[in-house]
C-alpha cells in the first residue's frame, strides 16, 4: 500500500527533538521555528510533558465519554483560570477543524439560525463548515458548498455594519481568527474585533473566536482575541493545546445551555489527552510562558523591522510573519537545508516563525544572524 501522496514533503526525517531543536536521521541538529505548525507550544519532549503522559499511560490511555473522567474536570478548571474565563464551559475534541464545526454547530443550535460570516484570507480547517468558512476554494469539495457563508473583507468595518444592517437577523455566527495563520499573519484590529462583539450583542449572533492558531499564550495573551478587552462567546483552541498530542477544545460562554447528545465525540477529552493539555497549562503557568512569548517575540518584531530587505514585519509575540521581496523566494529554503533552521511559510512570499513559547533570547539571536546571512545570498 502506498501513502496517499497530498503532502509536499521535505526531505528530511526527524529522529529526535527537544526543546527548540530537532535532529535528523544523520544527526544534524536544526533550530526549530515552526513547531511543526505552531503545534510545539512547551518545547520538544519537555521532561514535565514526558513525565506525566507516561504516568497516565501506565495508568489507563483512553476510555470513552461513557464513565467520569477526572482530569476533564482538573483540565477546566485549569484552562479556566489560565485563560482568565473561569465561567466558562469546556468541550473537548481532536482538532482545529472539529473544534470550529462544533462552535458553528453551537451557534445554529443556540439561536437557530444559518447564516455564518467569515472573512477574506480565512483558514479554519477541513471538515465540512470548517472548509466552507475557509477562504480558499481549492479545498472546498462541491458537496462542501453552501449558500449559508458569507465572506467579507477582512478589517473592514463598514461592509460588516452593512451585513449586519442587511441580513443581521439571519446571521447565526461571525468567526475570525485574531490572527490570520494561513493567510499571512494579518491581525483583527482591535476596533473590528469590538464591533464584531457589539454586532452579535445586538443582533443575537455569536461571537467565535478561532484561537487555534493564535491561541494558547503565543501572542502574549492566552487568546489574541482578548487584545480588543472583549469575550468572545466561543473560543476554539487546538495546536499548542497538547504540544503534538492531539487534544482540541472550544470554551463556551455560560449563556449556552448543553443538553446530553448534543455534541459528542469517541476520543476527545480521553485520558491521555487530557494529561498532555495539563502538562501544557502546568509549564506554561509555572515558567511563566506567555510573558517569554511577547518578551522574545517583542525582540525578534524590532530587530527584524530594522533589516532594510524586509518589506514588511506582522504578528505579535511568538507569531510572526516576515514578508520579502519575490527576488528572495529561496530564503525560506536556504533557512532550512543550509542554515538549518524550520520556519514556516505563507503564501506569497511570507515566513512564518511559530517556535515554542519558552524559545530563549540567545536561540532568536541565533535565528537573526543565520537570518541576515540568508538575505544577503
Ligand atoms: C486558524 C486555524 N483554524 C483551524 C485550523 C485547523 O486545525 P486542524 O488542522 O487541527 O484541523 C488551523 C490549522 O492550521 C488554523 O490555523
Amino acid at each position: 500500500m502506498n501513502l496517499f501522496d497530498v503532502y509536499p514533503l521535505n526531505n528530511i526525517e526527524i529522529t529526535r527533538a527537544s526543546g527548540s531543536n530537532v535532529w535528523d536521521a544523520d544527526g544534524e541538529q536544526y533550530l526549530d521555528l515552526y513547531g511543526g505548525h505552531a503545534v510545539i507550544s512547551i518545547g520538544h519532549t519537555h521532561p514535565h510533558y514526558v513525565t506525566r503522559l507516561t504516568e497516565q499511560l501506565n495508568k489507563v490511555g483512553f476510555y470513552s465519554n461513557s464513565v467520569k473522567i477526572p482530569l476533564q474536570v482538573e483540565l477546566a478548571e485549569k484552562l479556566g483560570q489560565v485563560s482568565g474565563k473561569t465561567d466558562y464551559q469546556l468541550f473537548l475534541c481532536n482538532s482545529g477543524a472539529e473544534a470550529n464545526e462544533n462552535a458553528l454547530k453551537l451557534a445554529s443550535f443556540y439561536n437557530g439560525r444559518k447564516k455564518v460570516i467569515a472573512f477574506k484570507g480565512a483558514f479554519h480547517g477541513r471538515t465540512s463548515l470548517a472548509v466552507s468558512a475557509t477562504d480558499n476554494p481549492k479545498i472546498i469539495a462541491p458537496v462542501n458548498e453552501t449558500d449559508n457563508i458569507v465572506f467579507l473583507p477582512h478589517n473592514d468595518e463598514a461592509a460588516l455594519s452593512a451585513a449586519f444592517a442587511e441580513y443581521g437577523n439571519e446571521v447565526t455566527a461571525v468567526i475570525i481568527e485574531g490572527i490570520q495563520g494561513v493567510g499571512g499573519i494579518r491581525e483583527a484590529s482591535v476596533s473590528f474585533l469590538q464591533l464584531i462583539r457589539s454586532l452579535c450583542d445586538q443582533y443575537n449572533a455569536v461571537y467565535i473566536a478561532d484561537s487555534v492558531q493564535c491561541g494558547y499564550g503565543r501572542t502574549g495573551k492566552f487568546y489574541s482575541h482578548d487584545y480588543a478587552g472583549v469575550d468572545a462567546d466561543v473560543y476554539t483552541m487546538a495546536k499548542g493545546m497538547g504540544n503534538g498530542f492531539p487534544v482540541a477544545g472550544i470554551s463556551i460562554a455560560p449563556k449556552f445551555k448543553p443538553w446530553h447528545g448534543m455534541l459528542g465525540t469517541t476520543f476527545g477529552g480521553n485520558h491521555l489527552a487530557c494529561a498532555a493539555a495539563l502538562a501544557v497549562l502546568e509549564i506554561i503557568e509555572q515558567d511563566d510562558l506567555i510573558a517569554n512569548a511577547e518578551e522574545v517575540g517583542t525582540y525578534l518584531i524590532e530587530a527584524l523591522k530594522e533589516m532594510e530587505e524586509v518589506k514588511e514585519v506582522r504578528g505579535r509575540g511568538l507569531m510572526i510573519g516576515i514578508e520579502l521581496p519575490e527576488s528572495l523566494s529561496n530564503v525560506k529554503k536556504d533557512l532550512l537545508f543550509k542554515h538549518k533552521i524550520f520556519t514556516g511559510e505563507a503564501k506569497p512570499n511570507v515566513i512564518r516563525l511559530l517556535p515554542a513559547l519558552n524559545l530563549t533570547k540567545n536561540q532568536a539571536d541565533q535565528f537573526l544572524n543565520e537570518f541576515k546571512i540568508a538575505l544577503k545570498g
